[in-house]
């Protein structure tokens, strides 16, 4: 039996994504169609090719090689996870949003091509990963279940519900209000993502359920990390919300926990071989490592 270790099937994952996210921008690609204006392409490679973590299709990848499924069938769903999760980005940073003018350490998309440019490069993003998704070699119907998941997540019940929450909302803040947030505009891109990788592989109904509770713990625990990484800028720090609710070590003994019970549901999944358990090792691994990430 050959062995396989979560190190080496994590860089694989990644390398497939970067790799097919760059064939995007090459002539066969959905993002070079001879009707898309030339001026847009360049800043919709600027926005996807900027260097993310793809955590989001790793997850996709990872869950579905954890239930036996071939990677080549989740992977039009893990790039279209990573093209709308590009989009909420080129948005959250716009002057009407969170008014950034630097992401991955480099200029954001408006204050490098424009407001009106990125409004357009978000929606571009968002469409184009419907066209993506709607690749995926399953059967039509298992395309229709992955189009309900992944619509429901990028709607308003799900990112855009979250979004407006936390921006659009003055409300004062309450912890249900914040598990909210932290669920919505974080949790379900990343559920989603867990969900559509279950779905292509074949997966069972429990399987599904277990990957959810997994990626909806995930999701809380790294925003609140992304939140305690922004309270270390002083121009940031006044607005992180779960700051007005507790302290840091609060915070951060929440986050713990919260991966602790993440954990829980992951174990529910019974990996049926080396390969499989070794993509169960990296979900893990994705989860506990993130709570002393620095980026
Ligand atoms: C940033 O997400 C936005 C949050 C939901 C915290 P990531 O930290 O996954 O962003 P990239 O893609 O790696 O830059
Ligand atoms: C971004 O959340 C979440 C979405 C874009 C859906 P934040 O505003 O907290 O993330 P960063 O810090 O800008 O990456
Ligand atoms: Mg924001
Ligand atoms: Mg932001």
């Amino acid at each position: 039996m050959v062995m396989h270790d979560f190190v080496e099937i994590a860089g694989g994952f990644r390398s497939r994504v970067e790799e097919a996210l760059k064939k995007l921008f090459t002539p066969a690609g959905i993002l070079t169609d001879a009707d898309i204006p030339a001026p847009l392409v360049e800043p919709l490679r600027y926005a996807l090719l900027g260097g993310g973590k793809r955590l989001r299709p790793v997850c996709c990848l990872a869950a579905c090689a954890t239930v036996s499924g071939r990677s080549d069938m989740a992977l039009p769903a893990a790039l279209a996870i990573e093209m709308l999760h590009n989009y909420t980005l080129v948005h959250d940073d716009l002057p009407c949003m969170d008014n950034d003018l630097l992401r991955r350490g480099q200029p954001t998309v408006h204050a490098k091509y424009g407001y009106g440019e990125a409004v357009l490069v978000g929606d571009a993003l968002q469409a184009a990963a419907f066209e993506m998704l709607f690749r995926s070699p399953v059967s039509p119907e298992r395309i229709c279940r992955l189009a309900n998941v992944f619509a429901r997540a990028a709607g308003p019940a799900g990112v855009v519900g979250g979004q407006w929450e936390d921006c659009c909302v003055t409300a004062s803040l309450s912890k249900e209000r914040l598990d909210y947030i932290y669920a919505h505009k974080t949790g379900d891109l990343i559920c989603a993502a867990l969900d559509m990788g279950v779905l292509a592989g074949g997966g069972s109904d429990a399987e599904a359920d277990a990957f959810h509770r997994y990626g909806l713990a995930l999701g809380t625990a790294f925003q609140i990390i992304d939140d305690l990484l922004d309270a270390d800028d002083p121009a940031k720090a006044e607005e992180i919300s779960i700051l007005r609710l507790m302290g840091k070590d609060e915070a951060l003994a929440l986050a713990k926990q919260t991966t602790d019970d993440g954990l829980r549901a992951l174990d529910e999944v019974r990996p049926a071989g080396s390969e499989q358990e070794a993509a169960h090792a990296l979900l893990r691994h994705l989860a506990i490592s993130q709570i002393s990430r620095t980026l």
